[in-house]
């Protein structure tokens, strides 16, 4: 069984449920109406992870982040200074950036040619004496969305009031911190249109109730119906699975799972070893890394045991997963479409330690042969495709990704259907009531921050 603990301690006296306890009806995945509270309550109040400081290397890099009808453009305006702005020309309104991400020297509008700094800063107004009254730079600069930065990832808000990122994030960051994520590098970077309201995406990675049904192939992987759910305030939750095991609701298999064969081999261990005692593989998986991390360059610090075997899922609200291994972060979530309930945007951020390429291609081991080493020494192109690409196998977000994908437009359009009327959830999806009572907190603005 799963077990779900409430944590308390979030660096302030913030409890942990929260006032509301939603009823999730089908018109909140379906209604326009509920899109707009969202907007109001949700997209405009709380941080929201826009991208990585690694693309923000040099003064003048940017990268647009877009959400909803909004575009913001995060840019390094100087050495230590990462800014936000609206992407929108103070004339009359120009969007001023197009494309993912790039550089430049100033910030200029291809309409009228007004000029702006890095910093925002009104610079240059174009035959500015035809104005009267005269522009005032104060007043007609570039309107700032706050930003910040933590481990390499690059947080904004459109709220000029919200508490700060690390109060809104709390004990997540320490319990984060020892992975080191800012130096892990980005491998690929991926969104999918979607047929699917966000929360419809959303709901599926927040609960394992589905893993037996449609991922067949982690029974012998991990032990996801055993996992450990933690939940915080303001929305925010956590599922610990055990990894290099198998799912306890089945016989101890007396051999190694085929599965975990060439994850062991690849770690320069023998599966046979482990005949007649594979509960022993994880354990002995966890030394094995560690006597192996120092030979292949790395260093896994202040990371514990089970940090080294285990599979962590963090959901920090409203619309950011990480998948964290030692050695591979999944950064990924949902978009809100511009103006349809029933669409969205699913990014999917894959960084690994940079040791990944100089064990797999010099001998042979590798720290986590549970995924392909892909650090390259270029930044990835940032690969957009639809559902369809995924199901044809066309493009993959890896084989679970893709096999939870394949349903999301199916669970949309059911939910559409006048036969359905509101969900109804078991101990395996507390953490979808969890969110979804929140989220109604920060609609009915009862949150800030
Ligand atoms: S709208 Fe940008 S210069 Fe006119
Ligand atoms: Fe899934």
């Amino acid at each position: 069984m799963p077990q779900v603990t409430l944590e308390e301690s979030f660096g302030d006296e913030r409890p942990v449920q929260s006032p509301v306890k939603s009823t999730l009806a089908a018109k909140r995945y379906t209604s326009r109406a509920e899109m707009d509270a969202e907007w109001a309550g949700v997209w405009t109040q709380s941080w929201l992870f826009a991208g990585l400081e690694s693309d923000l290397a040099d003064v003048g890099d940017y990268f647009l982040y877009e959400l909803g009808a909004e575009s913001i453009v995060v840019i390094r305006s100087g050495p230590s200074e990462i800014n936000a702005f609206y992407n929108v020309c103070q004339h009359r309104g120009n969007r001023l950036f197009a494309g993912n991400l790039g550089f430049v020297q100033q910030i200029s509008c291809p309409y009228h040619g007004w000029q702006y700094g890095l910093d925002g800063r009104l610079a240059k107004v174009p035959d500015a004496e035809r104005f009267d009254p005269l522009v005032d730079p104060t007043l007609r600069s570039l309107k700032p969305v706050r930003v910040a930065t933590w481990a390499g990832m690059v947080w904004i808000n459109m709220n000029p009031d919200a508490p700060e990122l690390e109060e809104f994030l709390g004990s997540i960051i320490e319990r984060l911190n020892p992975y080191r994520f800012q130096n892990f590098v980005l491998v690929q970077q991926q969104t999918v249109s979607l047929g699917a309201n966000w929360k419809t995406v959303r709901d599926n990675f927040l609960e394992q109730y589905h893993v037996d049904f449609i991922h067949p192939q982690h029974a012998s992987l991990v032990d996801c119906c055993n996992s450990t759910n933690v939940l915080w305030p303001l929305g925010h939750s956590c599922t610990m699975v055990e990894g290099y095991t198998t799912d306890s609701r089945y016989p101890l298999p007396e051999v190694t799972p085929p599965h975990l064969i060439p994850l062991l081999q690849g770690l320069g261990m023998d599966p046979d070893d482990f005949r007649g005692r594979v509960a022993d593989i994880r354990s002995a998986v966890q030394q094995r890394k560690r006597v192996l991390a120092p030979e292949l360059g790395h260093d896994y610090g202040d990371l514990s045991d089970e940090q080294l075997s285990d599979v962590w899922q963090f959901d920090i609200f409203p619309n950011t997963f990480m998948t964290i291994q030692a050695e591979e972060l999944w950064i990924y979530g949902p978009r809100p479409h511009p103006s349809d309930p029933g669409k969205c945007f699913f990014d999917k951020w894959t960084l690994q330690i940079p040791a990944a390429r100089a064990s797999d291609k010099d001998r042979g081991l590798t720290l986590n042969p549970g995924f392909q080493s892909q650090v390259e020494d270029e930044r990835p192109e940032h690969e957009q495709f639809d559902q369809r690409d995924v199901v044809s196998g066309k493009h993959s977000l890896t084989i679970t990704i893709d096999q939870d994908i394949a349903y999301l437009p199916d669970m949309q359009r059911g939910m559409q259907s006048r036969g359905f009327d509101t969900a109804v959830l078991n101990i395996d999806e507390a953490r979808i009531q969890h969110f979804h009572d929140w989220l109604q907190a920060w609609m009915d603005g009862q949150i800030s921050g």
